[in-house]
């Protein structure tokens, strides 16, 4: 069965909730009519009940890009899941790279958050991928194997299924260079191969991969063209509606 693309907006932190709104007057109609892919945006914190709003009778789905563990607690400056799905938000991102880099998540926290995420019927999406000296090394699929291994321990095939992985190269994120499509769907075949091991070929096969790190609307559609690749997370070209929009509609 094909693997329904999605394509996703980090958002990162930028954005006043009134930006955010004007992204979606001019967003929305560029997309009323494209039902071919799905659509999720990643807004921070702040923004999640303007952009939850902004997005309702549309289908763009909303999430948060980081969400803690715990259901609820002393957690200064955290959010919780059951915070999230109250106000409508209905997908995650989890230990993005610029989470594990600047804010010391490890596989162990990132497994914590998918099970949290499982529990919570909100859709995970896994971030994962190598920085420049592990490729340069030819860790590759060392780096990777070890991060789809423990942010999986302890899920079952049975539970997996909303489970979305994104594999963003940390070389690439922000930086302008994009792996080639050859390599990334090379980095995909080993992540599928991988959660095959741990979960079965029936579910690898069902999973979605995306692509993140430096999509823009001039190399979406030789990445997404891929059969490999199963949609992308964009930062920085998905901050205003036409190059988003460029990239959906690859
Ligand atoms: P850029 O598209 O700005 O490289 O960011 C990628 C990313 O980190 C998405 O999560």
């Amino acid at each position: 069965m094909a693997r329904k693309k999605l394509i996703a907006a980090n958002w990162k932190m930028y954005k006043t909730p009134d930006e955010a709104k004007a992204f979606f007057a001019e967003f929305l109609p560029l997309v009323a009519a494209h039902t071919r892919d799905e659509i999720a945006i990643f807004p921070s914190p702040v923004l999640l009940p303007t952009v939850i709003d902004a997005a309702k009778g549309s289908k763009i789905s909303v999430g948060a890009q980081n969400i803690h563990f715990a259901d609820e607690g002393a957690y200064t400056g955290e959010t919780s899941i059951g915070q999230l799905k109250a106000i409508g938000g209905t997908h995650t991102l989890i230990g993005h790279s610029e989470r594990r880099q600047y804010f010391a998540e490890t596989d162990e926290i990132v497994n914590k958050k998918l099970h949290a995420a499982l529990k919570h019927c909100i859709v995970p999406i896994v971030c994962i991928g190598e920085v420049l000296e592990e490729r340069e090394a030819g860790k590759t699929a060392e780096v990777l194997k070890k991060q789809v291994t423990g942010a999986f321990a302890g899920i079952t095939p049975e539970a997996a299924a909303p489970i979305v992985i994104a594999y963003e190269p940390v070389w690439a994120i922000g930086t302008g260079k994009t792996a080639t499509p050859e390599m990334a769907a090379e980095a995909h075949a080993i992540v599928r191969a991988e959660v095959a091991k741990i979960l079965g070929a029936p579910v690898a096969n069902a999973m979605r991969i995306l692509y993140g790190g430096s999509v823009k609307p001039d190399n979406a559609s030789a990445l997404l063209n891929q059969a490999e690749i199963d949609g992308a997370l964009v930062g920085g070209a998905s901050l205003k509606a036409d190059s988003f929009k460029a990239i959906v509609t690859y």
